[in-house]
């Protein structure tokens, strides 16, 4: 997907979530606690509305939030006290100049599937300090039967998919629209491609399998790289929200 539609596709949502109250996204709290409470500068890429880059910022943390939507960054500012620790920048976190090694945490939700995922991931451990945080988090492609039964079996007993029927239930027709033809077409990385691209970009990464078709991936940056190891000895952590009935 160009970038031009991506950028008019999230103006258009932009301008009907404005007329929506706001409301957490399920994984939100999962997300806050991936994010060590001692981060001093922490950067968002592609904080859409910002509603996570303001609960980062509540802890004390000076957070900035990027997104190439000119509409998201609008109503991420309209709801951002003035005197809060939170800065939105317009633009495309690929070209945007940011200082190298400066951030404690860099995270990204539903996100990395917009943009070149090799590239981005080397530009946003390149703005990590050593020892600092990166928390990925996505949306996932399920593969075959098995996939779309474990992830409708864990969201039925962890409670997600009733959280979810509750928030379509809330959604007007026209947000529900537009969401849906903005993601028709859109590509996801499969578990078995985020195990791969950690092994091989992202050692000893924790990877979180969850319920609603998403996934987390939280990586420390070590002052001293270690070498990459595999995902069969045991160094990769994979969870399934609050239920890990497969791992
Ligand atoms: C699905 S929304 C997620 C927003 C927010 N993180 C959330 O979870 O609610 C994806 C966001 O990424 C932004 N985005 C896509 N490509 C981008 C890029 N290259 N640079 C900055 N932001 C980008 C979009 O404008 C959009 O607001």
């Amino acid at each position: 997907m160009s970038q031009d539609k991506i950028q008019a596709d999230f103006d258009r949502i932009a301008r009907l979530l404005a007329e929506e109250p706001e409301r957490p996204d399920r994984y939100e709290r999962f997300l806050l606690a991936q994010v060590p409470a001692s981060c001093q500068r922490v950067l968002e890429v592609g904080c859409g509305a910002g509603r996570l880059a303001r609960a980062i910022a509540a802890r004390g943390a000076a957070v900035t939030g990027i997104d190439a939507s000119p509409e998201m960054i609008r109503l991420a500012r309209q709801g951002s006290p003035e005197d809060a620790s939170v800065e939105f920048v317009c633009g495309d976190f690929s070209v945007q100049p940011l200082g190298p090694g400066l951030y404690d945490c860099v995270l990204s939700a539903a996100t990395l599937h917009h943009m070149p995922v090799a590239a981005t991931l080397a530009r946003m451990k390149g703005l990590l300090r050593p020892d600092g945080v990166l928390v990925l988090h996505d949306l996932r492609s399920l593969v075959g039967v098995g996939d779309w039964l474990r992830s409708g079996l864990a969201a039925v007993c962890n409670g997600d998919a009733a959280w979810w029927i509750r928030s379509r239930l809330r959604e007007r027709r026209v947000v529900r629209a537009a969401w849906r033809e903005h993601g028709s077409g859109e590509r996801y990385l499969t578990m078995m491609e985020v195990r791969a691209l950690c092994e091989t970009t992202l050692p000893n990464a924790r990877i979180y399998c969850h319920a609603l078709w998403r996934y987390t991936v939280v990586w420390t940056r070590e002052p001293v790289q270690a070498s990459p190891v595999q995902a069969s000895n045991g160094s990769h952590v994979t969870e399934m929200g609050r239920v890990t009935p497969w791992k």
